[in-house]
């Protein structure tokens, strides 16, 4: 695939609802609101989340109508036929997690994507069939309306229904990212999805008829509607003409899982986030905790200080999940050990502020090979402040390539974040080894940190962000621009980005993120610095002094945040 084609996708104009109206208020402030807030990647979605708001849902349903509505209207992450996490606060400060990371199907094995003589085969884990975990969105949105859930599931998934089946318009970049998208359609498919190819233009009308049906039975028969009858059939369909291996017995088997929340203090504020299988929110705790004893907020946004010591964190921190960090169910995590205190002081014990610790020079991840970082992020706070924080993905953009032909949906291409050999980078250029290892069900190890804080108690912002390995730093950077340099929300989410992420070794910022002198400066400190193409869309919310609600909508995409 053309790698042009990943970066910034979908504008889509739904054309049976009138169009959200996005005001930005004055003073760097973004959208507010004084009850309810969804900020997604989609207008529409945004829409959908605060429609169901608006009816007496609470956040969760409102997550479950968002999540699906996302699937057909932004379809490059937005998914059933890929997986995710939700983070949790309910209004009486109640925490919780849910974990609905794909699994490895039963036939894998850890060597299923080298050649005999041990060589990585090309785009194996990341192209077609083998490159599919077994999805966990479905599932995932089943437990979190039985847990959860207030209103009528029908009518979670009805708004999505009506998206698919009625279509709308299609935006300049959706268009170009479908019309970029057909080679690769053609190469992966074995029945050609005839409906996404055209010459698409701004302001076509697209409709997913067969996706429409399949959310039509996920809405009458739920978890029944995916993993088993047509559609399930329609997969191991699909699986068998693409020499695929997922089976019915793994869908059938597949459970998403309700984990603890890993949670931890930075500065007196509480931080909720993602626990393994997602390195999430073990590593922005790590984060957070070896700079918490310098004053970040007076280094100065983006200052050379500051992105010196951020990146110090981070080499250590990224080097540390590449080597511990698992599925909990298959490796003995050592969550408590990285989190102590006692260790990240030893960890930053060598932090020198004049000068660079060079990266281990084991083989280096190339990020020029990269993909576009295609998750999705989406956050909201209903009228009882129980917040949601959920981040899904298919992993690359429009995940595999693959449409399960018969019931319309792109599957993921999420094996390829497992560790498909000690030492050989994945899409995101991350490494790791053991701990990681494909093993059959599974879980992938990813880095989605779909994050709550709390400040004194009480639901201060929910924050999280797409973008493979840099989701972690961006949701770190977004978090200290709040809460040590005094941004709003939406500045803390348009602000320019840095990432380091031990291998390559390499600080990789935007092109408004650094000044020439602050470059120069961390030169001479040692690092290694490379411009890159904007990354990550976060999406945010903010409890203001006066108790009403700021979104934060990221710039970089069609991100939208929509009040009442
Ligand atoms: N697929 C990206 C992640 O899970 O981190």
């Amino acid at each position: 695939m053309k790698t042009a084609l990943s970066s910034f996708f979908i504008l889509l104009v739904c054309i049976n609802c009138s169009s959200p109206k996005k005001v930005t208020a004055p003073g760097g402030l973004g959208v507010v609101s004084d009850e309810a807030m969804v900020v997604s990647a989609h207008p529409l979605a945004s829409q959908v989340g605060i429609s169901i708001l608006k009816q007496g849902g609470n956040a969760v349903d409102a997550a479950i109508a968002t999540q699906f509505a996302l699937a057909v209207v932004y379809p490059a992450a937005g998914n059933i036929g890929g997986g995710g996490f939700m983070v949790i606060r309910k209004s009486n400060g109640e925490v919780d997690a849910l974990d609905y990371r794909e699994a490895a199907p039963a036939q894998a094995t850890r060597d299923m994507y080298l050649a005999d003589n041990g060589d990585v085969v090309e785009k194996l884990s990341t192209r077609g069939h083998l490159a599919a975990g077994v999805p966990g969105s479905v599932d995932g949105m089943v437990k979190a309306y039985k847990k959860y859930g207030s209103l009528p599931w029908r009518d979670l998934l009805q708004p999505a229904v009506d998206l698919a089946s009625r279509g709308f318009r299609l935006t300049a970049r959706e268009a170009r990212g479908l019309n970029n998208l057909e080679d690769n359609l053609r190469e992966y498919n074995t029945i050609m999805p005839e409906f996404l190819f055209g010459d698409w233009q701004e302001g076509d009308s697209i409709r997913w008829p067969e996706l429409a049906k399949t959310l039509e039975r996920i809405r009458d028969n739920g978890r029944a509607g995916f993993y088993s009858g047509k559609t399930a059939n329609d997969i191991v369909a699909e699986m068998e003409r693409g020499n695929g291996i997922m089976t019915l017995q793994d869908l059938a088997d597949y459970q998403s899982v309700w984990r603890a929340p890993v949670t931890g203090y930075y500065k007196g504020y509480r931080i909720i986030s993602m626990s393994p299988p997602s390195s999430g929110g073990i590593a922005l705790l790590q984060l957070l905790n070896s700079i918490e004893s310098q004053n970040i907020g007076k280094l100065g946004h983006n200052s050379a200080q500051a992105v010196h010591l951020m990146t110090e964190a981070e080499r250590r921190v990224y080097a540390d999940r590449a080597t511990h960090l698992g599925d909990p169910d298959f490796y003995n995590v050592p969550q408590s050990e990285l989190l102590s205190t006692a260790y990240l002081e030893n960890r930053m014990a060598d932090y020198d502020p004049e000068n660079a610790t060079p990266s281990d020079a084991v083989r280096a991840g190339d990020f020029a090979r990269v993909e576009s970082e295609e998750t999705t992020h989406f956050s909201i706070v209903d009228k009882n402040r129980m917040a949601v924080s959920v981040t899904t993905t298919l992993n690359g953009g429009y995940g595999s390539k693959v449409v399960v032909s018969g019931s319309g949906f792109l599957l993921n291409n999420e094996m390829d974040d497992f560790s498909i050999k000690p030492g050989f980078p994945n899409l995101y250029g991350l490494v790791g080894g053991e701990a990681n290892a494909i093993e059959p069900k599974k879980r992938m190890l990813s880095s989605m940190t779909p994050t709550i804080v709390e400040k004194e108690g009480k639901l201060h912002m929910v924050v999280g962000t797409p973008g493979g390995s840099t989701i972690i730093t961006s949701v770190f950077q977004a978090l200290v621009n709040v809460l040590d340099h005094g941004m709003t929300m939406q500045e803390a989410v348009s602000a320019g980005r840095v990432h380091h992420q031990w291998k390559p070794d390499k600080i990789f910022f935007e092109k408004n993120a650094l000044d020439q002198q602050t470059i120069d400066e961390l030169t001479r400190r040692g690092h290694v610095l490379q411009q890159r193409s904007p990354y990550g869309k976060l999406d945010a919310i903010l409890i203001l002094p006066d108790g009403r609600l700021e979104g934060g909508a990221d710039p970089r995409g069609d991100d939208t945040a929509i009040g009442y």
